[in-house]
């Protein structure tokens, strides 16, 4: 079928049969009895998988009949701009998503990246100044840095959470730095005690980004509305998505106005030109989107939470496959990855490609993500070689920075993690979390093999 010829009807059509297939996945009963019938021989090699081929794994975006409704209503109604209602669904959106987290302030942005570089924008942080994050993130994260001329600067890694290690963090502040920017990666909090404690030491600002967390907990309390402001991300892939989207939360009004402003080409909420500011504007139909994934939102959430704990909990069968460390106050996860560490010492030091061949062979869906450290991509020797930037900070401070850039652990976390995406699969049923307990069982049993691959 053409695309033009992707009629009402048949969208509808597809969005039944793609919910239809995620039910159906829910509740198949044969899921693990296929994981249970593994022969000992590795799929890869030619042994039949530990999960049947025939079976799916939950779809991921979520579409349902509210989605599609949601957009038809969106696109009769003519209005598809923000600024032509104030009732439309970027105005409905910025109240109930913020809502579910106790919060009363928000903007909604055409993507996280757009949402990170409004908020440090409003907070006025520019050339002269230093941010520092964390180098295992997507690129969004550093770029909403560099567009605003600031230093990204990188904070290394603790190996068993994956998160910027807050002693790290203290070593790299200057009297350059304004901002820490933690990223909640994978959807579970950064230790966010040491972080607001070193932040009000040295009086900094902190933006959260968590554009994987959406209502991760943390003490109590939603993941991205703990610091002064909260990015979050509606990208295809995320748990709420509409293709591109963005948000930023704060407590503090006048903050939030000020991101408005600068999201809205600097005009302010009266329509006065008042501040610089470029168009980061969500548009109608992603509020429609959103708006429509609304209904069901916290059980999804829920179901995901209760598959990653009993896969935390059946992982401990399994030596050498450690899920993500949490941090103490964690209360759950946004479920954006189900993360792991691969220690190669219990198969046979095998390399971890390998033992992903293998266990996709399996059925399994299980990748490597992040490929590089964002602290070793050319970005860092492009604006080291800038005149901007060499007009903006010392030669000792930049001969400083190039040795900040190295980060050991990020390269420990990048070569040995394993995720599994959670939005869609960790929809699946018990059956569907036993098939993968069974695949990674089955690779861990008859690791003698991997070196045959
Ligand atoms: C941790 C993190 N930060 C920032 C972003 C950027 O968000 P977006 O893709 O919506 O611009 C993403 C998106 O993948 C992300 O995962």
């Amino acid at each position: 079928m053409s695309k033009n010829k992707f009629t009402r009807r048949s969208f509808l059509a597809t969005a039944t049969a793609g919910s239809l297939a995620m039910a159906s996945s829910i509740t198949s009963p044969t899921a693990g009895k296929a994981a249970s019938k593994s022969s000992r021989e590795l799929a890869v090699l030619g042994g039949e998988p530990a999960r049947s081929s025939h079976l799916r794994w939950p779809d991921w975006p979520h579409i349902d009949a509210n989605v599609v409704q949601s957009v038809v209503n969106t696109t009769t109604s003519g209005v598809w701009s923000r600024i032509q209602s104030r009732t439309g669904t970027v105005v409905t959106f910025e109240k109930e998503f913020p809502k579910m987290m106790g919060m009363e302030h928000a903007v909604a942005t055409g993507s996280g990246t757009q949402a990170l570089s409004t908020a440090v924008e409003a907070l006025g942080i520019g050339p002269g100044d230093e941010v520092i994050t964390s180098p295992y993130t997507d690129m969004g994260t550093i770029a909403s840095i560099l567009m605003s001329k600031a230093l990204p600067v990188m904070a290394d890694l603790d190996t068993e959470s994956f998160q910027m290690d807050p002693a790290d963090v203290a070593r790299k502040v200057n009297e350059r730095t304004r901002a820490i920017m933690p990223v909640h990666i994978m959807g579970y909090p950064v230790d966010m005690d040491a972080i607001m404690a070193i932040a009000t030491e040295h009086d900094l600002k902190v933006i959260e980004d968590a554009c994987q967390a959406h209502f991760a907990e943390y003490n109590g309390q939603r993941v991205g509305t703990i610091g002064d402001l909260g990015c979050f991300s509606f990208q295809a892939s995320k748990q709420i998505s509409c293709g591109e989207g963005g948000m930023i939360v704060g407590h503090d009004k006048e903050l939030i106005d000020r991101c408005y402003a600068v999201h809205n080409r600097g005009a302010d909420r009266s329509g006065s030109n008042a501040i610089p500011g470029t168009k980061y504007r969500m548009d109608e139909f992603s509020g429609a989107v959103l708006m429509g994934q609304m209904p069901g939102i916290m059980e999804r959430f829920e179901h995901r939470e209760r598959n990653a704990q009993y896969l935390t909990e059946r992982l401990k069968e399994i030596p050498g496959i450690i899920p993500q460390k949490k941090y103490e106050g964690t209360g759950s996860g946004g479920h954006y990855k189900y993360a792991m560490r691969y220690d190669k010492r219990e198969f046979n030091n095998i390399d971890r490609s390998k033992f992903l061949q293998a266990i996709r062979a399996e059925g399994i869906p299980l990748s490597g993500y992040i490929r590089t450290g964002l602290h070793s991509e050319p970005w860092t020797e492009h604006i080291l070689q800038m005149d901007l930037y060499k007009k903006m900070y010392s030669p000792s401070r930049l001969q400083d920075y190039r040795e900040e850039l190295e980060c050991p652990n990020c390269e420990t976390v990048v070569q040995n993690m394993l995720v599994l995406n959670g939005p869609g699969p960790l929809l699946g049923t018990r059956e569907d979390m036993d098939s993968i307990i069974d695949g990674i069982t089955k690779v861990y049993e008859n690791r003698d093999q991997l070196a045959g691959i």
